[in-house]
């Protein structure tokens, strides 16, 4: 996606933009010394934890640590999809956003629009046809719905009969054309064609924008298939969507909490009970995709599922999901409802605060973890804590480093008896094996970027792109084994890419990347090092040759004990190297 809108693009937009203005227009800031602050917008609070610092243009909170530059304010606040906040800022700047093979792209777009305009019309008659069917209406009021929950979610009705659709849209052949490709009509042997969706309660699913991307139609009566959905086509991908999630982002301004239930029905009733921030994950298993979509709306999302085995497992096929995907200052919880009952069902019978006192007590993803490992071996022999050790472990590992993935492998070391430090080298060597094999060095210290000398180099040059042009990272660290190193490697390429790009254009390449956490954090760094300008440039020279005669030091200390040759050009270089 980010790859249609080019770069420099985006570089330059975003150096154009004041986010200090951008931010000021939605949520007044007052300003305090060199920065500005206000009541963070991401969290409740009565004392100004957020800042935004005008420098960096960058915003940070100090309670909820929501962080971010321009994009990944307008993404949050607004809940936008990345693309639309470049879009919403270059329109503030006045500026048409380009698109990399423009014709490629316009065409893409183009291509779609037909897709859109009939499902918008189908929709549109579907509507129409609920008002004149009682037994449509009836059967909608018999589960509890209100008109105006019908109108909100667009909830219509296809009539039966077979050429509803195409009496009504089908008169030229790019309609036609349009209905089959989005399955509205489905195509039979020797040209002819029919309704997919006849006799059925019709709801609409949408996309981000609120556009209409396919159908789910309920049968009225008992039958097979109980619910019949749009197939997946150009505009429709089911692991993508969750219906329902536009109109939570309409309905609020902050969503403190999303609900992902399994049904339409769900989330119907549940908004017609006023608990109006539930989505439904389309009958499949909740996807990556899905949760991390959610996950940009809200921080906490709350998994509701039936209370018996499949609904055990559709928790569990989630909880693995979510570990991939979460970081820290989100939070995910798993509600179960007592057996034969779903959120429409139980709402229903015991009302709004019943129901919202469930989701306050549902179980958090910690617990849910380590009592379902736990009824999967008995830890009172040391064979099952090695079994429960290592199923922990596989899981554990899909995680970014986060406090949280820190927190989780202490409980384990808790429960297991083993020391952190000897699970968390069993986590991470693990990882590492996934990974090609690496030719070079082991590593003699530890990996991460906790090495403080190259986090100042990584903090300095984040937060100065500039010093890339005045003192080149050397070649040698693309591979080496100090995690930090590749990083300022990439650092540097990225920079040589545009040499102007500001510190917050520079981030933005790393959106989504596993190093986007990391990052962020480092441009919020602040130690004297960082903050005396005069001397910037000096002190990242002497880190960088510093960390270089280190790797140097490290390769040769390691091909030497390997019982490698060293040329004696080498040897000579060694012993040079020891005496700095
Ligand atoms: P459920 O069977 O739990 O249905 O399926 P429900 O939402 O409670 O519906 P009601 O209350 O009986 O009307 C959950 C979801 O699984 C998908 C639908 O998205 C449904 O909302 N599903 C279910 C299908 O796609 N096809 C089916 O035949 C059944
Ligand atoms: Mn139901």
């Amino acid at each position: 996606m980010a790859g249609l809108i080019p770069q420099n693009f985006i570089d330059d937009l975003i150096a154009r933009s004041d986010i200090v203005e951008v931010i000021n227009a939605r949520v007044p800031l007052k300003r305090k010394g060199k920065e500005y602050t206000a009541c963070c917008p991401f969290h409740n609070e009565k004392t100004p934890s957020f800042t935004v610092s005008e420098n960096k243009q960058f915003f940070y909170c100090f309670g909820c640590h929501a962080k971010g530059n321009v994009i990944g304010f307008l993404m949050d606040y607004e809940h936008l999809s990345y693309i639309d906040a470049i879009e919403s800022l270059a329109a503030d700047a006045h500026l048409d956003v380009p698109h990399e093979n423009d014709g490629f792209a316009n065409k893409n777009r183009q291509d779609k629009q037909p897709f859109y305009d009939i499902l918008k019309q189908a929709s549109e008659l579907f509507q129409q046809q609920l008002k004149n069917s009682e037994r449509a209406i009836d059967y909608l009021k018999q589960r509890g719905l209100s008109g105006d929950i019908a109108k909100q979610f667009k909830i219509g009705y296809a009539p039966d009969g077979w050429d509803f659709l195409i009496s009504h849209l089908g008169q030229s052949t790019d309609n036609l054309n349009s209905l089959s490709k989005t399955g509205l009509i489905v195509n039979k042997e020797n040209n002819k064609t029919y309704d997919r969706f006849r006799d059925r309660i019709i709801f609409p699913i949408t996309d981000q924008r609120g556009r209409i991307v396919g159908f789910g139609g309920r049968i009225l009566d008992q039958g097979e298939p109980k619910y019949l959905n749009s197939p997946e086509n150009a505009v429709f991908h089911k692991g993508y969507e969750l219906y329902g999630l536009f109109e939570v982002k309409q309905a609020l301004r902050k969503i403190d909490r999303i609900i992902i239930v399994e049904g339409y029905m769900d989330v119907v009733a549940l908004a017609q009970h006023d608990i109006n921030y539930a989505v439904a994950s389309l009958g499949t298993a909740t996807t990556t995709e899905q949760i991390q979509k959610t996950f940009r709306t809200t921080h906490e999302i709350v998994f509701c599922y039936d209370g018996d085995n499949a609904g055990k497992k559709a928790a569990w096929r989630a909880l693995e999901n979510t570990l991939s995907v979460i970081r820290d200052g989100m939070i995910a919880k798993f509600l179960f409802l007592p057996e034969k009952e779903d959120p429409d069902t139980m709402v229903r019978k015991e009302g709004k605060g019943a129901f919202e006192t469930r989701i306050k007590n549902a179980t958090t993803l910690s617990e849910f973890l380590f009592e379902h490992l736990k009824s999967e071996s008995d830890i009172s022999s040391k064979e099952g804590k090695a079994q429960l050790a290592s199923k922990a472990n596989a899981l554990i590992q899909k995680m970014h480093n986060s406090l949280f993935k820190d927190l989780l492998i202490e409980e384990l070391s808790t429960l297991v008896g083993l020391s952190y430090q000897h699970l968390e080298s069993k986590i991470s060597s693990s990882t590492k094996s996934r990974k090609p094999a690496l030719k070079k060095v082991k590593p003699l210290r530890s990996q991460q970027v906790s090495n403080n000398k190259t986090r100042l180099a990584v903090a300095l040059l984040v937060q100065n792109p500039v010093l890339a042009s005045q003192h080149k990272v050397p070649e040698s660290f693309k591979h080496a084994v100090n995690k930090g190193l590749p990083l300022l490697h990439t650092l540097q390429q990225t920079i040589n890419s545009n040499t102007e790009i500001s510190s917050a254009a520079l981030l933005e390449r790393f959106r989504d990347s596993e190093l986007e956490n990391t990052l962020n954090t480092l441009s919020m760094l602040q130690t004297p090092e960082t903050e005396n300008k005069e001397k910037v440039i000096d002190t990242y020279k002497e880190i960088i040759e510093r960390l270089n005669i280190e790797d140097r030091y490290e390769y040769l200390t390691h091909k030497d004990e390997s019982g490698e040759q060293l040329t004696t050009e080498e040897k000579n270089e060694f012993f040079e190297l020891s005496l700095k």
